[in-house]
């Protein structure tokens, strides 16, 4: 487990590009934390590391986003999922491929059908400082 703490959304996306750095085709991060937490701020900075400079922004009516960078990158937000078995219904296994990575806002909206491999990113934002931490760990490690 990682924990790192960031004071603005320039650091957020340098811990972002840190990890774009270090994943690999297949990987899929489940980023948890509340509304406002970063979680978009984060899957940006990730996205402008991979080469991709599409705007990545959280669509009103799609759940699912696909840039192409120098690996391609899926954006889901489930927060207007209502369960797993609408997960099922859009296919988001189909994402769980290994061409690309998976960056998944409100990720336990769909537990039980998210692959074994996850990296989870949590976020907590401390409301009188504005500083936000990460904590960073495997699916299966100890959180
Ligand atoms: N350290 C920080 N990291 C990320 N975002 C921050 C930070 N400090 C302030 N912010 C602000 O918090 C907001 C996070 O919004 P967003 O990423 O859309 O949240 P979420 O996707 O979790 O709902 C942005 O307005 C961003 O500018
Ligand atoms: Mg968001």
């Amino acid at each position: 487990m990682r924990t790192v703490e960031t004071n603005s959304p320039e650091e957020t996306w340098a811990l972002a590009a840190g990890l774009a750095d270090e994943l690999e085709a297949g990987a899929v991060m489940a980023l948890h934390g509340d509304l406002g937490a970063g979680k978009t701020c984060f899957i940006q900075g990730f996205a402008a590391a991979l080469g991709i400079d599409e705007p990545i922004t959280s669509p009103t009516y799609t759940l699912i986003g696909e840039y192409e960078g120098r690996l391609p990158l899926h954006h889901i937000d489930l927060y207007r999922l209502s369960g797993p078995e609408e997960a099922l219904g859009i296919g988001l296994e189909e994402y769980f491929d290994a061409s690309g990575i998976t960056a998944i806002e409100w990720a336990e909206r769909a537990e039980g059908i998210l692959p074994d491999n996850l990296l989870h990113i949590e976020i907590r934002a401390d409301q009188k400082t504005g500083t936000r931490t990460f904590r960073i760990y495997r699916e299966g490690e100890n959180a």
